[in-house]
């Protein structure tokens, strides 16, 4: 199984979604191949956002090792499964999709992981320690349904 999360900056959410996924293959034993990418450059190269490295590590999670990227459509083959944050950033991907087959890898995060109708993984960019907090619980929520739902795929 190979997937790749997406969101804006690459600093917040997606590498959050990445170790977190990260994390729970090492303790499962699965091989998936997992990664994250942003729509927007503005923050290639660097580590994620402070913030959210120092949220993850209280819950055990190291994103230390992780530089942004950006999306490129060279990502629809390299992988299985392509799970968009937000609407917004969904939007961006699926018009660099250049087939039906590219574009049906492309989902919601939360609308493939727990069935959830157009539900967003909120940007805590701009936010307090309590929304980084709150983004965790919802990408750790996601990554449990993700296992539960692709793991016999
Ligand atoms: P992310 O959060 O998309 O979850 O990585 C953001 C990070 C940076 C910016 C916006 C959102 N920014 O505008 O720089």
């Amino acid at each position: 199984m190979r997937i790749l999360f997406v969101c804006l900056g690459n600093i917040c959410r997606s590498p959050l979604a990445e170790g977190v996924l990260l994390h729970m293959n090492e303790k499962l034993g699965l091989a998936w191949h997992i990664d994250s990418a942003g729509t927007a450059g503005y923050h290639i190269g660097e580590a994620p956002d402070r913030r959210t490295m120092a949220n993850a590590a209280k819950h055990g999670v190291d994103l230390k090792p992780l530089r942004a990227r950006q999306f490129t459509a060279a990502d629809f083959d390299r992988f299985d499964h392509v799970l968009v944050m937000d609407q917004n950033n969904y939007n961006l991907v699926v018009r660099q999709a250049s087939n039906a087959e590219q574009k049906a890898k492309v989902n919601l995060f939360l609308e493939l992981a727990l069935n959830r109708k157009n539900a967003e993984v909120p940007d805590p960019y701009y936010g307090s320690e309590k929304d980084f907090e709150e983004v965790f619980q919802l990408v750790q929520k996601g990554c449990e349904g993700l296992v539960q739902q692709l793991k016999v795929e």
